[in-house]
């Protein structure tokens, strides 16, 4: 029997070639695991008639953690956001993303590591809307003690976990007293548990300002959802963008990594893709089932191939390889068990 199950939701587009090329890698690291794949979005419509069937929910509760590729949403029409629903229906609380620079892929600048923690839950997601007369619609903002307590508590702990100094909450409460002062109230309330992390805040739009002109003043944000919604795509252009990092979805009853970026119907089936997002995320996963050194051994591995040459990366990172070609060098560093530091 393998050492892990995980559950196993390729998606559509350039999904199937990302995940594929993610799930040879992870064997490459030589982790034991058996995957449960299923199919969601369109191809499950046409199978199940249903994009999200209850046995993808059932598997993802029984193995606790799933890989998942990118699914497409129709816009306008059709069925609603899978992602939306799996974070809804599994309550995955935490949307967590470690922005770290990458040798190779310029950017404006150099050496950022920080990790954006968003409440995945409540804020304006809560989808409370209605129209009060024609012409004035409301939008409710939804915060509460107990998502903001323990998205807080999830933040100080995995900064006493990781090594990481400071978390910084940002808010608007100077103009939403109510809503977000609740919010950095808990987030104060948690803080007094961890003496050793330095806590503090800034306003949003202040935050904004700052990330992109000293970024490297930050260790570790917090945000309620709307604001960690925003600001993490913020914080993944100033290492290169959607392509190159990490996305988890973390709840009690289970969790889910997958890349930020969508299904990329333009170059999907032509061995274009960079499956680096992903693998990023398969990291995070490996780091949350207890595999830390195979972790450890990827995490070199992405280090050195991306400072190899322009034929090992894909083109939306100035290179001239292909998806196969990164993943092949991924694992040929592996298997030769040579370290970045080499
Ligand atoms: P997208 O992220 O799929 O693509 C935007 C641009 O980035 C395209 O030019 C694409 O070729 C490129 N790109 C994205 N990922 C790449 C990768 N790994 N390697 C190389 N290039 C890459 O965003 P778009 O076009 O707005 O969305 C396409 C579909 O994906 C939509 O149906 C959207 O709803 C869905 N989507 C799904 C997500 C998920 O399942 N987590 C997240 C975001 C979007």
């Amino acid at each position: 029997m393998a050492k892990h199950k995980i559950t196993l939701l390729p998606g559509d587009g350039i999904g199937p070639e990302v995940t594929a090329a993610v799930v040879q890698i992870i064997e490459c690291s030589g982790v034991d695991v058996e995957w449960e794949k299923y199919f969601v979005g369109a191809e499950a419509i046409s199978r199940f008639g249903d994009p999200l069937p209850a046995e993808v929910l059932e598997s993802i509760l029984r193995n606790k953690v799933a890989l998942k590729g990118p699914v497409t949403t129709p816009v306008g029409t059709g069925f609603a956001s899978i992602n939306v629903r799996l974070r809804k229906t599994l309550d995955l609380y935490v949307n967590l993303r470690p922005v770290r620079s990458m040798p190779n892929i310029i950017t404006r600048y150099e050496d950022i590591d920080l990790v954006v923690v968003r409440e995945n839950t409540e804020s304006l997601y809560a989808g409370l809307e209605h129209e009060v007369v024609p012409g004035v619609v409301e939008s409710l903002k939804i915060i509460t003690e107990k998502a903001s307590t323990r998205i807080a508590r999830f933040a100080f702990e995995y900064a006493r976990r990781n090594g990481r100094k400071r978390v910084t909450a940002v808010h608007k409460a100077n103009i939403m007293k109510l809503s977000d002062g609740l919010f950095l109230q808990c987030f104060r309330n948690v803080s007094k548990e961890y003496p050793n992390i330095v806590a503090d805040d800034k306003i949003v739009d202040n935050l904004c300002m700052q990330l992109v002109t000293n970024p490297n003043q930050f260790d570790m944000l917090l945000l309620e959802n709307l604001y960690g919604d925003i600001v993490s795509d913020l914080t993944a252009g100033l290492v290169g963008g959607l392509g190159v990092v990490a996305g988890a979805n973390i709840g009690e009853n289970g969790a889910v990594f997958e890349a930020v970026h969508g299904s990329a119907p333009d170059i999907a089936g032509q061995n274009k893709a960079n499956p680096l997002a992903l693998l990023q995320s398969a990291v995070l996963m490996l780091e949350h089932i207890g595999e830390i050194q195979p972790a450890q051994r990827i995490r070199d591995a992405i280090v050195k191939v991306l400072g190899m040459g322009p034929e090992v990366r894909t083109g939306d990172i100035g290179g001239t390889g292909s998806t196969m070609d990164f993943t092949v060098a991924i694992c040929d560093v592996l298997r030769r068990g040579t370290r970045a530091t080499d």
